[in-house]
């Protein structure tokens, strides 16, 4: 049977996986499905500030050096993930400046560094991951974050000339969550990332997709193809390409039936990918986790289970069986 990413790439679409290292070194079944399903990995951890800064002066890119070889060895290929974001950054990053000079120099450093590194490597890069934030109650809709208090919303077009300066080829993404339902919401920041981004196209920054992070929920209610599909329309408009970097299903929210689940998270794979491969601007698909065994949900209180059970949120069971979400996606692409 045809893999996903050769299915996925009958329609022009580029697919894979995240992974990280941990998964590569202590599971065949990992690199065997990831090698069966996947034309791209994103390194899950490795790429990330708290993945290779382990202190201010130093980097350690073991690990990303690793995932990229990984994925180079298999003819895959590499998304970067995230040069700058809010979340994930190592323990020293609470002492270090908060003043603009201060700041500016420590972005600067970091993406000359990381993406210049790689630069030639990466399909692309996710310049800013999860900049927006309406609940933070800002006019501009922008996350109240300390990049963005040291340096004004400017830390965003400042981050993307860094990255294209040190990487001319890689496509850079500005990469968000919550922006799938017909919520008021996400209608909300559905309507602080286009302004966002209009503004950046308009100022020439270099920004060449959106990443819609994608992290669905099968009981979530508030799917409307029609919204998804206006949105990533409004995205195009802009010329701007539209990437679904993170994509899982929860089932938390369903009873414990495991029949009923697994057909309820299919069908959400499948609606999902239906609306949105009927636009041509999208590109690009990469699952945020390809088997149950190894899912980032059962670690975080907003995303696992009420009732104590494993999420199966993803194509394959914790035994690397195929679910109905791995059928569900290869008719996605098979229809589109
Ligand atoms: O591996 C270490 C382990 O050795 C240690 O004992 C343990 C104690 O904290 O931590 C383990 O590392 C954790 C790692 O996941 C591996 O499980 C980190 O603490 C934890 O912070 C890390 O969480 C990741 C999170 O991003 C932060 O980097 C999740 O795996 C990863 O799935 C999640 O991914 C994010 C995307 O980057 C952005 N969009 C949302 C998405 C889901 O939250």
């Amino acid at each position: 049977e045809l893999g996903l990413a050769t299915l996925a790439q009958a329609r022009g679409i580029v697919f894979g996986t995240t992974l990280t290292r941990g998964q590569v070194e202590e599971s065949g079944e990992m690199r065997r499905i990831a090698a069966a399903d996947a034309a791209m990995i994103v390194p899950g951890l490795e790429l990330k500030w708290a993945g290779h800064r382990p202190s201010p002066e130093g980097f350690d890119f073991q690990d990303a050096d690793f995932m990229l070889r990984f994925a180079e060895e298999r003819g895959q290929a590499v998304r970067g993930h995230a040069l700058v974001w809010h979340e994930a950054l190592p323990p020293w990053f609470a002492r270090a400046p908060r003043d603009a000079a201060g700041m500016r120099a420590l972005l600067e450093r970091h993406i000359r560094t990381v993406a210049g590194r790689y630069a030639g490597r990466m399909q692309s890069w996710d310049v800013v991951n999860e900049p927006v934030e309406p609940w933070d109650r800002r006019a501009d809709g922008l996350r109240d974050t300390p990049f963005l208090r040291a340096l004004g919303p400017g830390y965003i077009d400042l981050a993307f000339h860094l990255a294209r300066e040190a990487d001319p080829a890689a496509r850079l993404v500005l990469n968000e969550y919550g922006l799938e339902l017909a919520t008021p919401e996400q209608e909300a920041r559905r309507v602080a990332v286009l302004a966002l981004l209009r503004g950046m196209v308009r100022r020439g920054v270099p920004v060449q997709a959106l990443g819609i992070q994608a992290h669905l929920g099968a009981a979530a209610r508030g799917f409307e193809p029609s919204v998804l599909r206006d949105f990533i329309r409004a995205v195009a408009g802009l010329g701007l390409e539209v990437y679904v970097t993170e994509l899982d299903v929860t089932d938390r929210g369903l009873p414990p039936d495991v029949a009923a689940r697994d057909a309820a998270v299919a069908r959400s794979y499948r609606a999902f990918l239906d609306a949105a491969l009927a636009e041509p601007a999208l590109r690009l698909v990469t699952l945020w986790g390809i088997s149950d065994r190894y899912t980032w949900m059962n670690d975080s209180r907003f995303a696992r289970r009420e009732d104590g059970l494993p999420v199966r949120a993803h194509p394959y069971d914790d035994s690397f069986g195929r679910k109905p979400a791995w059928y569900a996606i290869a008719e996605a692409f098979r229809a589109a």
